[in-house]
C-alpha cells in the first residue's frame, strides 16, 4: 500500500497539469502593472516581471527565448531548433524562474525536453511559421517566479483585447551577433500594423499574415533587445492579464528606421496550439495511464 501511494503521489503532478492547463494566466505577482508612463529604451527588467519567460540552452549555454503556456509546454521559435536538430535533446535544456543568467537563484527550475513540435509549414526562407512548442519533461511548479501567459484565442480577439502596453524581453540580441546580458532586459515597443510594415520603404512585402510588427515609432535602437524564441507580450488593462502576442523571430537590425522587430504572431497560430497541445496532452495522458496501471499492477502483486 505504501508502495501505491508513493507512486500516485509521483504521478498527481501530471494530472493537475493537464487538468488546468488555462487556469490563471498572464499574471505576475511581484510587479505592477505597467503604469501610464511609458518606459523609453531597454532596461533590466525588475525580478519576477516576466514569470512565463524562459531561457533554453545547449549545453547549459542560453540559447533561445520562450514562454511558458501550461505548466508542461514552452513556446518558441521554430529557428531556433531547425538548424540544431542534429543535437541531441538531451544537451539541451528549458530554465524558468531565471533573471541573472550566471546566478540562478533558488526560484529557478530547470526541465528537460521530452518532444519538440515545429510548424510543419516553417518557411526557412521567409521565416513563415515560425513557431514550435517544447514539450517538456516533468511541469513547472507555478510560483510568484515561473507563470504561464495567456494566448490570444484567434485574431478577433486580439483585436478586441486592445492592448495598451506591450514589451519584449530577452537576454539580448544574441541570435545576430551581439554579447549576451547577463540580466533580463525589457524594453517597450508599439505594434505596428501589416500594411504599414509592408510599405516599399518598410520590409516591402515580406511581412506574412502570420506575422506581427513591433518597435519604436522613433525607430531607436532599443529593439534589438529582443531574443529569438522569447516573448513580445502585451497587457491588457480590462482583463489585468499578459497576453503573448509574438514570438520573437527575426529583423532585429538594431537602429535602423522602418525595420521594426518581426515576430510570429500567436493569434494566428490559436488552432495550431490548441491542436498540439492537445494531441500532445493526451500523449503524456496515455503514457502515465499506462504507467499508473503497470505501478498499481505492480503494487497490487507485491501486496499478495
Ligand atoms: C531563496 O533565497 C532568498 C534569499 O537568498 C530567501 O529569502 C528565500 O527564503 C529563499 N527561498 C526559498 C524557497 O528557499
Ligand atoms: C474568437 O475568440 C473570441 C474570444 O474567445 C470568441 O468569442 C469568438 O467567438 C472567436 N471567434 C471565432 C471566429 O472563432
Ligand atoms: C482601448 O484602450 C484605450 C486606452 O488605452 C481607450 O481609450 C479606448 O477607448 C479602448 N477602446 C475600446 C474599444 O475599449
Ligand atoms: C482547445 O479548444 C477547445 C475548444 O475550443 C477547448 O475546449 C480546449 O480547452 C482547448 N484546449 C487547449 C489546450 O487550449
Amino acid at each position: 500500500m505504501e508502495f501505491t501511494a508513493l507512486v500516485l503521489l509521483v504521478v498527481a503532478p501530471y494530472f493537475s497539469a493537464l487538468a488546468s492547463p488555462r487556469d490563471g494566466c498572464g499574471q505576475r505577482f511581484l510587479v505592477a502593472p505597467p503604469g501610464t508612463s511609458r518606459i523609453v529604451g531597454g532596461r533590466e527588467a525588475p525580478e519576477g516581471a516576466w514569470p512565463w519567460q524562459v531561457s533554453i540552452q545547449i549545453q547549459s549555454r542560453h540559447h533561445c527565448g520562450g514562454t511558458i503556456v501550461s505548466s508542461l509546454m514552452v513556446l518558441t521559435a521554430t529557428h531556433c531548433f531547425h538548424k540544431y536538430m542534429k543535437i541531441s535533446r538531451s544537451h539541451f535544456r528549458v530554465v524558468a524562474g531565471l533573471n541573472l543568467l550566471s546566478a540562478p537563484g533558488n526560484q529557478t527550475q530547470i526541465r528537460s525536453i521530452r518532444e519538440v513540435q515545429m510548424h510543419k509549414d516553417f518557411n526557412t526562407a521567409t521565416s513563415d511559421n515560425d513557431v514550435t512548442l517544447v514539450l517538456l519533461s516533468s511541469p513547472f511548479k507555478f510560483s510568484d517566479h515561473i507563470q504561464p501567459v495567456c494566448t490570444p484565442h484567434n485574431v478577433t480577439h486580439e483585436f478586441i483585447l486592445n492592448f495598451s502596453h506591450c514589451f519584449i524581453t530577452g537576454w539580448g540580441s544574441s541570435y545576430y551577433r551581439g554579447t549576451l546580458k547577463n540580466r533580463l532586459q525589457e524594453a517597450q515597443v508599439e505594434l505596428i500594423d501589416r500594411r504599414t510594415c509592408n510599405l516599399i520603404t518598410w520590409y516591402g512585402g515580406i511581412i506574412t499574415e502570420n506575422m506581427i510588427c513591433a518597435g519604436l515609432e522613433s525607430g531607436a535602437s532599443d529593439s534589438c533587445q529582443g531574443d529569438s524564441g522569447g516573448p513580445l507580450q502585451c497587457y491588457s488593462e480590462d482583463e489585468d492579464r499578459f497576453y503573448v502576442v509574438g514570438v520573437t523571430s527575426f529583423g532585429h537590425m538594431c537602429g535602423l528606421r522602418r525595420r521594426p522587430g518581426v515576430y510570429a504572431r500567436t493569434s494566428r497560430f490559436a488552432g495550431w496550439l490548441n491542436r498540439s497541445q492537445t494531441a500532445s496532452a493526451s500523449a503524456a495522458h496515455r503514457l502515465n495511464t499506462r504507467l499508473i496501471s503497470a505501478l498499481l499492477c505492480a503494487a497490487l502483486i507485491h501486496q499478495q
